[in-house]
């Protein structure tokens, strides 16, 4: 009954809200047509990334997960003018309907994709001197969010900001074990504890229902160096 009524409000916000958008609508279906796990952000999430990259006038933005480049392609429409944005994804049938995608969406010069795992592909975009970043978006396996975070803030300035999506799980991060899912709670909750005792991050949570269910994003502004 609730996932009902969460996916209905959203519903009622989108078309409220929202513009309709043919590249947006082609990377769902072309995401679909190639089987990838519908575990996209939503169109009101998307929006969100946008208009915080818009608030925070991003001219760089990493991602960490491109799975179909849905939310890739919300965020870099937030950037500023002449702004860039990497997105790293470990699964190259992933990146490559997200090419096409974010082709689709006239953002090829603008979006940069590198295939590999993201653990090995951060310290590679350190070495080359990449960043600073002014927004992180970490989305990948929640397991590897501790050193997802770990690397975002080499990749950081004072000023940054990360968002991390899926920091509450329908509430299963509450599990201090997480041993039935494959060390994500485990993950999500050391991730929690990080910020916590890192003094560089001023750092929230919140909850999010809506047609994917039960869920969070957290942010956090890098404030010292
Ligand atoms: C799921 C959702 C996500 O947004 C994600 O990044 C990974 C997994 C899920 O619902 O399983
Ligand atoms: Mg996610």
């Amino acid at each position: 009954m609730s996932q009902d009524l969460w996916s209905a409000v959203d519903e009622y916000i989108a078309q409220h809200l929202l513009s309709a958008d043919s590249s947006l609508d082609a990377a769902v279906a072309a995401g679909e047509a190639a089987g990838l796990p519908p575990i996209a952000i939503t169109p009101n999430q998307g929006k969100l990334l946008e208009l915080l990259a818009r608030i925070h006038k991003a001219k760089s933005i990493l991602e960490l997960g491109t799975l179909g480049g849905y939310s890739t392609i919300w965020l870099a429409r937030g950037l500023a003018e002449g702004g860039r944005l990497v997105t790293l994804e470990r699964e190259p049938r992933y990146a490559e309907i997200a090419l096409a995608n974010i082709a689709n969406a006239g953002l090829a010069d603008t979006v940069q994709v590198r295939v590999g795992p993201a653990l090995e592909t951060l310290p590679e975009m350190h070495d080359e001197g990449e960043g600073p970043f002014d927004l992180i978006f970490i989305d990948a396996d929640k397991q590897n969010y501790p050193g997802y975070l770990e690397w975002s803030l080499k990749l950081s300035r004072v000023g940054t900001l990360i968002v991390g999506d899926n920091v509450v799980r329908s509430g299963t991060i509450l599990d201090p074990d997480g041993s039935e899912d494959g060390g994500i709670a485990a993950g999500v909750r050391r991730f929690y504890e990080m910020l916590a005792a890192e003094p560089r991050v001023s750092a929230t949570a919140i909850q999010t229902v809506g047609a994917k269910g039960h869920d969070g994003f957290a942010l956090g502004l890098v404030e010292a160096s």
